[in-house]
C-alpha cells in the first residue's frame, strides 16, 4: 500500500518533529518551568524562584544559562560538588551491571561496602537504609528493641529523647518528635514514647536520663535546620559520658553534620567521641542517589532479627557502589580539611558586616549561617543573592544558611564572600 519512499519520508517527518519538540522543550522559560510545577506538583515547597537544569561542581545553571554558585548543596548533600564525575561513573557502570536484588538474595556489593564503612567509622555493623529520616526511623527501632531485649524496659513503655527544635524529616515518627509546628501541625495523633529537652543543656540531659525508662537520646551535633545551632564546647562530651553512665543508647543523627561538612569527616569527630548509634545520609552518596546509614556495634545491632526491619531499595548495589566511591571522593579529595579552611575563610570575610545588619555569624567548616537583622527579609536577600549569582535558603526568616560544596576554592570563597558582602549592604 505505501511505497518504501512514502515510509521514509513519514520517518523522516516524525523524526524532525520529535527533534522540535525536544529542541522546544530545552527552549523553556523559567517562568514556564514554575508554572509547570505549581500546577502538576503538591505545594509542599516553597522554592525560591530559579528554575535549574544543569550543575557540575559549585555551580548550577538555570534554563535560561544564566550560572550561580550553589550554598544550600541540597541541604548538605552535594558535599562532592554536583555530578561529580567518579560517582557519575561508577552510578552508570554499576546501572549496567546489576541494580536492585532486595534483600531476598546476596549481592556481591553491600558486603564490600559494609567492610569499607564499618571500618573507615569504626563500627561493628551497618544497617543500610535510603532517605535520611529512614536512618532516623531506623535508629529509634533498634533503640527501642535494645531497650527490650537488653536494658529490660517494661514492654512498650521505652522512652527516646529528641532536643528542642530537632529537626529529622517529615514521617510521622519524625514529626511527633518535632517542636516546629509548622511541621506537627495538623498531622496528629503523634507517636507516645518520644520526649524533649532543652539542646544544649547537659543538666535537663541528666535530669531526663534517671528514668529508667529512658532508652536513648537522638541528637543532631549541630542543629541544621535550626539554623546551624552550634552547642556550647564540650557538650557532645558530656552527653556520652551521661548517656554512658545512665545506660542510655546515643544517637547521633549526623544526616547534615556528618561527611566532611562541619571540617571533620563527623561533627562529633570535633570532640573525639563515639555515640552508640550514628545516623548518615545526604552526601553519602554525593547528591546522585538516596543512600543512608545506620552503624553501631554488635551489641546494639544484634538486637535486629531477621524480618524485624529492612527496605527494598536498602543496600542496593548501585547505592552500595555509590556510597563507596562518594566516601573515597571525601577521603581522597580531602574535604573535610577544605571545609575547615574555606569554612574558617567565609566566617572571618561574613564578620567584617556591620552588626547592625547582620548580628550573627555562626557555623563549623562549611555548615554556616547568619542571623540579618529584623528590619530586613531574609527571603529578600535571597532573591537579591540569586539575581548575583548566588543561591542560598532563608529559613526562619531572619535566618539565612551558607553551606557550599566542600570542593570550592579560596578564591570561589572570597569571590563569594563578595557577593554576599555587596548584596547583604545594598539591601
Ligand atoms: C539532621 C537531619 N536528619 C535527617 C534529615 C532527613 O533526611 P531526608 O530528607 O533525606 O529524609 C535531615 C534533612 O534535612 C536532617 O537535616
Amino acid at each position: 500500500m505505501f511505497s518504501k519512499l512514502s515510509i521514509n519520508l513519514a520517518v523522516r517527518y516524525m523524526s524532525s518533529q520529535q527533534q522540535k519538540l525536544q529542541q522546544t522543550a530545552h527552549k523553556v522559560t523559567s517562568q514556564q518551568v514554575f508554572d509547570r510545577e505549581n500546577k502538576y506538583g503538591a505545594h509542599n515547597y516553597h522554592p525560591l524562584p530559579v528554575a535549574l537544569t544543569r550543575g557540575q561542581g559549585v555551580f548550577v545553571w538555570d534554563v535560561e544559562g544564566k550560572r550561580y554558585f550553589d550554598f544550600l548543596s541540597a541541604y548538605s548533600a552535594v558535599n562532592q560538588g554536583h555530578c561529580h564525575p567518579k560517582i557519575v561513573n561508577t552510578l552508570t557502570e554499576q546501572a549496567k551491571k546489576l541494580t536492585l536484588t532486595s534483600r531476598a538474595f546476596f549481592s556481591d556489593v553491600l558486603g564490600e561496602y559494609g567492610e569499607f564503612i564499618t571500618r573507615l567509622f569504626k563500627y561493628d555493623k551497618v544497617l543500610p537504609m535510603n532517605t535520611g529520616v529512614e536512618g532516623g526511623e531506623t535508629a529509634c527501632k533498634i533503640a527501642r528493641t535494645w531497650a527490650y531485649m537488653k536494658k529490660k524496659v517494661p514492654d512498650n513503655q521505652a522512652k527516646i529523647l529528641f532536643a528542642e527544635n530537632n529537626f529529622w524529616g517529615r514521617t510521622l515518627a519524625a514529626i511527633s518528635a518535632s517542636t516546629d509546628r509548622t511541621s506537627y501541625g495538623n498531622f496528629g495523633p503523634f507517636m507516645p514514647g518520644f520526649e524533649i529537652i532543652k539542646y544544649n543543656n547537659t543538666e535537663a540531659l541528666e535530669k531526663a536520663l534517671k528514668d529508667p525508662n529512658v532508652c536513648a537520646f537522638m541528637v543532631e551535633p549541630i542543629q541544621g535546620e535550626a539554623g546551624v545551632v552550634v552547642p556550647d564546647a564540650g557538650y557532645l562530651k558530656k552527653v556520652r559520658e551521661l548517656c554512658t553512665k545512665y545506660n542510655v543508647l546515643w544517637i547521633a543523627d549526623e544526616v547534615q553534620t556528618g561527611l566532611a561538612r562541619t571540617g571533620r569527616m563527623l561533627a562529633v569527630d570535633h570532640e573525639d567521641v563515639k555515640p552508640d548509634i550514628l545516623i548518615l545520609g545526604k552526601a553519602l552518596s554525593g547528591g546522585v542517589y538516596p543512600v543512608s546509614a545506620v552503624l553501631a556495634d554488635d551489641t546494639v545491632m544484634e538486637c535486629i532479627l531477621p524480618g524485624r526491619h529492612g527496605s527494598t531499595y536498602g543496600g542496593n548495589p548501585l547505592g552500595c557502589k555509590v556510597a563507596i566511591t562518594a566516601l573515597q571522593i571525601l577521603l581522597d579529595e580531602g574535604l573535610a580539611q577544605n571545609a575547615e579552611k574555606m569554612g574558617n575563610l567565609l566566617r572571618s570575610e561574613l564578620n567584617t558586616l556591620p552588626k547592625d545588619v547582620v548580628s550573627v555569624v555562626r557555623g563549623k567548616g562549611l555548615l554556616n549561617a547568619i542571623v540579618i537583622n529584623k528590619k530586613f527579609d531574609a527571603w529578600d536577600i535571597c532573591l537579591k543573592l540569586r539575581d548575583n549569582g548566588l543561591l542560598a535558603k532563608p529559613t526562619h526568616g531572619d535566618i539565612i544558611r551558607f553551606a557550599p560544596p566542600l570542593i570550592i576554592t579560596e578564591e570561589q570563597t572570597r569571590e563569594c564572600a563578595g557577593i554576599i558582602k555587596k548584596t547583604i549592604l545594598n539591601a
